[in-house]
């Protein structure tokens, strides 16, 4: 008899992160499935004060609404120049209305004349996994670098054409994407979700 595969929801409706995602986790034995099997579902409103409350309440929201298991994911990056903003305000940096061009352009305005000296920043994700009402397990990652002082690359999404993590002068948006896979926040925080993942009990009440 062939064992089913336990099946998790990615919580996300963004293409960029559902690409990478499904990316670094391929070969698990788990199946992924993304929201567009559940296409009216609404956006879950994200107003938590951390990145950890915000994957948390997307994570339990979609598995009441879909009733499935459901990976949630919030990142953000934080630029210590800012006061490490934008962080969980990335995704909405430049307000209503807001697209990675916009945000990317408003970061270059916000560091406009810093030296590269002081432009350090950070990624980080924390991913969420929720079961019907219950927080299942939560792990996280980051990755330093600094802001490069003009778009550079088409790889990647979001921040990544100005983002240059430690150890190399490339921008993600420039280097392989295989790069990005082993050392972004994203990577770091699926890698914990993996060895945390066989001791998640997914059938307690
Ligand atoms: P949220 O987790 O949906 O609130 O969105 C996170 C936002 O942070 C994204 O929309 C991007 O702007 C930014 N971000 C998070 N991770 C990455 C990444 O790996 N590359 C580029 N931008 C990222």
């Amino acid at each position: 008899m062939t064992k089913k595969k336990t099946r998790i929801l990615l919580g996300t409706k963004n293409q960029g992160k559902v690409r990478e995602i499904k990316k670094l986790l391929r070969g698990f034995p788990i199946k992924f499935i993304d929201l567009k099997k559940f296409k009216d579902i609404p956006s879950v409103k994200e107003n938590g004060r951390t990145y950890r409350a915000n994957a948390g309440k997307k994570a339990l929201t979609l598995a009441r609404m879909t009733g499935e298991i459901v990976m949630a994911e919030d990142s953000g990056i934080e630029v210590k120049a800012l006061g490490w903003r934008p962080g969980i305000y990335s995704a909405r940096y430049s307000g209503r209305g807001a697209t990675d061009v916009r945000n990317n352009a408003k970061l270059l305005r916000e560091l406009n004349g810093l030296p590269v000296s002081k432009r350090q920043a950070r990624y980080r994700s924390v991913v969420v996994l929720a079961r019907a009402g219950r927080v299942l397990m939560a792990s996280q990652g980051s990755c330093r670098g600094r802001i490069e002082t003009e778009l550079k690359g088409r790889n990647g999404f979001g921040y990544d054409p100005l983002f240059i993590p430690e150890g190399y002068k490339k921008t993600f948006g420039q280097l392989p994407i295989k790069i990005k896979h082993r050392i972004s926040h994203r990577a770091r925080a699926l890698r914990q979700f993996k060895k945390k993942l066989i001791y998640v009990d997914f059938f307690r009440k």
